[in-house]
C-alpha cells in the first residue's frame, strides 16, 4: 500500500496559514490572512441569490478548471440533485433536506484536523477551499438504495489536503465527522448515533479520484448537499460520503461509522458499488439512473461505479463479498 505522506513544502499548508480557531470569529484577521495567501487569483464571485428550475442556488459561484476525471453519462439537472436528498440530520424524506437545511450555518466554519498527525491544527473553510484550485468533475455518484445520479461537484482531491496534513505513518485509517450541532439541526432524529461518522482506509483516501468537495454545478455546496465540505469517492455508496465535515481524525484502527453501528450486516465498511454483492433487502445488480431523462430510466450497475481501472488495484487480494 502507497501512501504519499508530507513531500515538499512546496504547495503544502503553511502554519502561517492555518490559524488558530479564535482568529476566524475576527473578520479583520481573515481578511489580513486572506490577502496574505494571495487568494484573488481564485477569485470567488458572490452573486445574489438566484432561483432557477424551482431549486434554490447557493450564492457563491467557483472558479473550477477542467478535470480529466469526468464520465460522458448524461448529468442530473442541478433542480432534482438538490432536492432529492439523503441528509438524515434534516429529516428522512427525499424532500426533507431542501426544506430545512436553511438552518445551517456555514460561516464561520473550521474544520479540525487530529489524531495521528503530526500537528493537531483546525482550519478555517475560506483556506481550506483556496488551497488549491478546484476541478469540476462529473462523478458518477450510487446511493446504496439503488439510485444513482451524475452530478459535476468542485473540489480538488482529499489526497492533497491529507498530504499537507502531515499525518504520521502509524496513520492507516481516516475518519470524518459531520456537524451534529442542535443550533444547527435542531430536529435531527432520535435512534442515530450522532455525529454522522464515516472513514476511509489512507489509500483510498489517497486515491486522486477522491474528492474533497465545496460546490457542485459551479457553485457552493447548497446546505443540503452537505455545505460548506463533502467527501466525494465515486466508487462507493453514496453513505461514505459525509455532508458537512467539521472533524477529520487520523487513526491506526478502523473507525466506526454511523451506518455501520446501524445495520452492520447491510452497510460495510468499504461499500464499494459491487452489482455482485447484494444489499440484504435489493439487488445492487441494477440502479435507477436519474438523469436529464423525463423518467428514470433503469441501468446496469458497474463494478466500482464504473471506476474500477482506477481503483481495482486497492483491492487486491481481498473477499469483496467478505469485506462488502
Ligand atoms: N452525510 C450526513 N452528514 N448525513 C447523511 O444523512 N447521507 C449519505 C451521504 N452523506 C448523509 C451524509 C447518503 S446515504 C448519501 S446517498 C449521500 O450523502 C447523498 O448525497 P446527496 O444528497 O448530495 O445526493
Amino acid at each position: 500500500m502507497v501512501v504519499r505522506r508530507g513531500g515538499s513544502l512546496e504547495g503544502r499548508i503553511a502554519s502561517s496559514e492555518i490559524t488558530p480557531h479564535e482568529a476566524f470569529l475576527n473578520r479583520r484577521s481573515f481578511v489580513a490572512g486572506a490577502a496574505a495567501l494571495g487568494v484573488g487569483a481564485l477569485a470567488l464571485r458572490q452573486v445574489p441569490g438566484l432561483i432557477h428550475s424551482g431549486a434554490v442556488h447557493a450564492q457563491q459561484k467557483l472558479a473550477t478548471v477542467a478535470s480529466k476525471y469526468n464520465v460522458p453519462d448524461a448529468q442530473t439537472p442541478f433542480a432534482k440533485a438538490t432536492t432529492y436528498n439523503n441528509y438524515y440530520e434534516f429529516g428522512t424524506d427525499k424532500s426533507d433536506p431542501a426544506k430545512n437545511a436553511h438552518t445551517l450555518q456555514t460561516r464561520p466554519w473550521t474544520v479540525e484536523v487530529s489524531g495521528l498527525v503530526k500537528k493537531k491544527q483546525t482550519i478555517d473553510i475560506d483556506t481550506m477551499m483556496k488551497y488549491r484550485p478546484m476541478e469540476s468533475r462529473v462523478y458518477r455518484h450510487r446511493c446504496v438504495e439503488a439510485w444513482s445520479m451524475v452530478i459535476p461537484w468542485d473540489g480538488y482531491s482529499l489526497g492533497e489536503f491529507i498530504s499537507a496534513m502531515d499525518p504520521l505513518p502509524s496513520a492507516k485509517y481516516v475518519q470524518f465527522l459531520s456537524d451534529d450541532s442542535n443550533k444547527d439541526m435542531p430536529d435531527k432524529p432520535g435512534g442515530f448515533n450522532w455525529p454522522y461518522s464515516e472513514g476511509l482506509r489512507m489509500d483510498e483516501a489517497m486515491n486522486p479520484l477522491c474528492l474533497l468537495t465545496f460546490g457542485c454545478y459551479g457553485e457552493a455546496l447548497p446546505n443540503q448537499n452537505g455545505a460548506p465540505v463533502r467527501v466525494v469517492s465515486p466508487w462507493k455508496y453514496g453513505f461514505k460520503n459525509g455532508k458537512s465535515i467539521v472533524k477529520i481524525v487520523f487513526t491506526d484502527k478502523q473507525p466506526h461509522t454511523l451506518w455501520n453501528d446501524m445495520a452492520a450486516n447491510e452497510y460495510g465498511f468499504y461499500s464499494n458499488v459491487n452489482p455482485n454483492v447484494d444489499h440484504p433487502r435489493w439487488s445492487q445488480a441494477h440502479e435507477r439512473r436519474i438523469d436529464s431523462s423525463t423518467f428514470p430510466r433503469t441501468v446496469p450497475t458497474l463494478m466500482f461505479n464504473g471506476y474500477g481501472d482506477q481503483v481495482a488495484s486497492l483491492y487486491t487480494g481481498m473477499d469483496l463479498k467478505k469485506n462488502f
